[in-house]
């Protein structure tokens, strides 16, 4: 089982939709998913078509402030081996009420490692859907993950915040854990006709190499109707160019984790 955060601290740059259609094609794969909803705006949870107006106990904030365990909080969605947990704007109080707690980077972690322990549950995947932020919230999903991936908008000052992600990574690397590696950074929201779309792909390679994948998300307007519908885009419409390019990312990353699994 495999934690990874997708992650990026600026809104809008295709964290919740790589989630969500990643999510979905890794299902369409025979994996088993599970996608925790971390951002109080709760996209992934409307996106996977539940609501996020729910009692604020029967969702990650239940979780995260101890009144619920994870067995109580998991969620079925309408897609086959694909589960949730939820997230509503209560999540947003978090930080200042465990203000107190000097272990609260550790809380997700240890709540998820209990719960597999006792439960026995098994997914090929945990997904983690980050706010777009730095705070507390972003820095308990790089505690528990083993893996980080980063959505990337290829306009102008997409490059200007990874710094300040770096940073963050690096000092979490050494302080509280040593094992989280990054992923990959996928580009989004590509516009061909742009040059400086292109720009920042030559930029973005440069830097992180191959770290980068080759697929690039084009922007596409299907990809920002599907949500409003509550379905990925892989099910809303198929044949679409974001849904072709997610199909390709998924491919990309599946054979990437194959390569990891033979080199271990
Ligand atoms: N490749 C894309 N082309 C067009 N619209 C997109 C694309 N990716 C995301 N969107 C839309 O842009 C908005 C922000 O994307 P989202 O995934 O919610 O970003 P984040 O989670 O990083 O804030 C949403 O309305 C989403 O539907
Ligand atoms: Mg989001």
């Amino acid at each position: 089982m495999k934690i990874i955060s997708i992650i990026n601290q600026k809104g809008g740059v295709g964290k919740t939709t790589t989630v969500i259609n990643l999510a979905s094609a890794l299902t369409q794969q025979g994996k088993k998913i599970l996608v925790i909803d971390l951002d109080p705006q709760g996209n992934a949870t409307t996106g996977l078509g539940l609501s996020n107006s729910e009692k604020s106990d029967e969702t990650i904030y239940g979780i995260l402030n101890g009144t619920k365990s994870i067995s109580e909080v998991i969620k079925k969605t309408k897609f086959d081996n694909l589960d949730l947990i939820t997230s509503n704007v209560d999540l947003s109080g978090l930080e200042v009420e465990t203000a107190g707690d000097s272990d609260r980077a550790f809380i997700l972690k240890v709540k998820l490692a209990s719960y597999f322990n006792d439960s026995g549950a098994i997914y090929d995947y945990i997904l983690i859907d980050c706010p777009p932020s730095l705070s507390l919230l972003t820095v308990m999903a790089l505690v528990c993950s083993n893996s980080l991936l980063v959505p990337l908008q290829t306009e102008f000052f997409a490059l200007e915040g990874l710094t300040q992600l770096m940073k963050t990574i690096d000092r979490i690397k050494i302080n509280l854990n040593p094992g989280l590696e990054i992923q990959g950074i996928l580009l989004t929201m590509y516009d061909r006709r742009n040059k400086l779309s292109s720009q920042v792909e030559q930029e973005a390679r440069n830097y992180f190499k191959e770290k980068v994948y080759q697929t690039v998300i084009p922007r596409n307007v299907r990809l920002s109707e599907a949500p409003s519908h509550g379905v990925p885009v892989l099910i809303y419409d198929k044949n679409c160019p974001g849904s072709k390019s997610y199909y390709s990312f998924t491919d990309e990353f599946i054979n990437q984790e194959n390569q990891i699994g033979s080199a271990a």
